[in-house]
């Protein structure tokens, strides 16, 4: 989603702005523009629609040498992706970057009668509005800004330059992220930390109603009622290398293929495998709350979502007293749901930063409920909200589409369903060997991936012009469906859907015909046959049938891909490394941009 950078130091601005944004890119976004201001109090202003690239080719006929600026990426909301509604927006004096939305916009527009908008957005109101304070009387600027976000209803992560002070900028937040980078003579401003790393290692992470001033060497940082705050300067962990390809043609071939070490970094310090032990450190509750336990909500988007889905079927089978409830936050957050008493609350989030996750923290832990975090991006805004948290650790994740994310996320929460099990004395001949597998799992992952690559590039090649496909599996692997449906769909663009085997009969085998195919998970043991029964369901109506499976049958399918493993209880995670294969593959068979799918924000920060 929306994207800021901000400078102000000794350096070019243009080019940081310029590399800050490519460094966001990967958060989606449909215009880009940046707005440096000289010593002489002169403006710049850049925009342009479409890819970083064409910004890039009007900085290069535009070169300055200032050095205070902001930029921005823009993923459309209010008005359509065009030069006009691109950030920064100017009023007056004011050039203005905003992530968020203004809800009350064309209320406020009404009153602002003097500026005479040159775009539809939400953006372009609250400049006006910080121009009529700050033309208004003698107010400096950081006043000027907190005058008007009081009158603001909605979410925001803003950067204001005013050409009558080349020296400053102010930034705030509530609802949207901001980090301030604290540099050598130099100041750097972004919404998500990937921007500022090589530049600096110490950030300052403002929490939602915060407002700073900041200059080339010096920072302050106060609450929106300007009463002072004294900000905690962190290290920024993340390495360059997190943040490249790394010889991959592609961000997301890379992130499947590292699964193996970035899972590792799931499991470090938090499994000890002789003694059959998991400890989580992160989510702070005392074994007499752990044992308490009888509800588990697990809340989530998309893959999140499924993450939250596939580790409910593996935690209820060593978790008889708790029943686990996975919710789609954006649905979640309007039901009157009753929560029962000795309920925890699992917060599941790659970003930290979903607005309907969000929203369902903020509502959940105002009913009392214990939240725990279960996130990937450090400092972000779950992780700061939630009363306890588990990092997943697994690294950066840059292209949009989630994949070892949610290795990771159904590992963290089954080490936390076990953490409940073993203080509940659950016997633990039946833990063994989940941890077991769990310790081993990295290793599994590795051999895994290395087999199967090489095939699926001609599988993709052999599916990639068809219209649909049907995911099916049944139990553990129907959210290992849904994931690869998911994961399909929104990078080959394949209307791809999923359902649990045994529902085929009730109303989808309708479907089937020669502009589908079929993706059938068939895993060994329970349900197998009843799986098999599936296929032929699907096999008598002609369909064109794919099977990811780790075991021989014999049925007469188009495809077969294979796995070798003794794994028994997470082989549904082994699978959905072929679901993430294949949608790679099919997504660079049909030429589509795979790091960067139409239409889709890495991380979704408004509702
Ligand atoms: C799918 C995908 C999305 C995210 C969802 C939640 O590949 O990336 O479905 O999983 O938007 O995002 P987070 O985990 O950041 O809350």
């Amino acid at each position: 989603m929306c994207g800021i950078v901000g400078y102000v130091g000794e350096k070019d601005a243009q080019e940081f702005l310029l590399q800050g944004l490519k460094r966001l890119e990967y958060r989606g976004y449909d215009s880009a523009g940046i707005a440096t201001l000289n010593q002489e109090k002169q403006p710049t202003l850049l925009r342009a629609v479409g890819k970083i690239k064409n910004l890039e080719e009007k900085i290069k006929n535009h070169r300055t040498s200032d050095h205070l600026g902001i930029g921005h990426t823009r993923w459309a909301t209010h008005g359509n992706p065009t030069e006009n509604n691109a950030h920064p927006h100017q009023a007056g004096s004011i050039f203005l970057v905003h992530n968020g939305i203004i809800e009350n916009y064309q209320d406020l527009k009404k009153q602002l009668t003097s500026h005479k908008f040159q775009s539809d957005t939400d953006t372009e109101v609250l400049a006006a509005l910080i121009d009529s304070f700050y033309q208004a009387g003698s107010i400096s600027l950081e006043d000027a800004v907190t005058q008007a976000l009081k009158l603001v209803k909605g979410t925001f992560g803003i950067a204001v330059l005013s050409v009558l002070d080349p020296k400053h900028l102010v930034v705030a937040r509530s609802g949207s992220p901001l980090v301030i980078g604290v540099g050598d003579q130099e100041t750097l401003i972004a919404s998500d930390a990937s921007a500022l790393v090589g530049h600096t290692k110490k950030a300052i992470y403002l929490n939602d109603g915060e407002i700073a001033l900041v200059s080339k060497d010096h920072i302050e940082v106060k609450t929106l009622d300007l009463q002072p705050v004294s900000a905690q300067v962190e290290e920024i962990l993340t390495d360059l290398s997190a943040i490249q390809k790394g010889g991959y043609d592609h961000f997301l071939l890379k992130e499947i293929m590292e699964q193996p070490t970035s899972l590792k970094e799931t499991l470090r310090g938090r499994i000890n495998q002789s003694e059959h032990f998991v400890h989580l450190g992160g989510p702070g509750l005392t074994p007499k709350e752990l044992k308490s336990i009888h509800h588990l909500i697990m809340v989530g988007c998309g893959t999140a979502y499924y993450a939250a889905q596939t580790a409910a079927y593996l935690l209820e089978q060593f978790l008889p007293d708790v029943t686990i409830e996975p919710v789609i936050a954006s649905e979640y957050r309007y039901r009157q749901a009753y929560i029962p008493d000795h309920s925890v609350a699992l917060i599941i989030s790659q970003s930290g930063e979903t607005a309907d996750t969000l929203a369902c923290l903020r509502e959940i832990k105002g009913q009392g409920i214990k939240t725990i975090g279960i996130v990937n991006a450090i400092g972000s805004t779950i992780a700061r909200e939630v009363d306890g948290g588990t990092y997943v650790h697994a690294g950066p994740e840059i292209s949009v589409a989630s994949t070892k994310a949610f290795t990771s996320q159904v590992t963290a929460l089954l080490m936390f369903g076990l953490t409940i099990a073993e203080v509940k004395g659950v016997n633990s001949r039946l833990l063994a060997p989940i941890i077991e597998e769990i310790a081993q799992l990295p290793d599994e992952i590795a051999r895994i991936l290395q087999s199967v690559n090489p095939l699926m590039s001609n599988l993709a090649h052999q599916y990639k012009d068809y219209q649909h496909a049907i995911y099916l599996g049944r139990d553990v692997n129907y959210p290992i469906a849904l994931e690869g449906a998911l994961k399909l769909k929104e990078i080959s663009y394949i209307d791809a859907n999923a359902y649990p085997t045994g529902e085929l009969k009730h109303g989808p085998i309708a479907l089937i015909d020669d502009r589908f195919f079929e993706v059938v998970i068939l895993q060994s043991g329970f349900l197998f046959q009843k799986s098999l029964s599936g296929i032929q369901e699907v096999l008598a109506r002609g369909g064109h049938v794919v099977v990811f499976t780790d075991t021989d049958f014999d049925l007469p399918v188009e495809s077969v891909i294979k796995i070798d493993t003794n794994f028994t209880i997470l082989t549904p995670i082994l699978f959905n490394l072929l679901n993430q294969l294949f949608a790679y593959h099919m997504a660079v068979a049909k030429g589509n941009n795979v790091d960067q799918p139409r239409n889709l924000a890495k991380s979704v920060t408004v509702e």
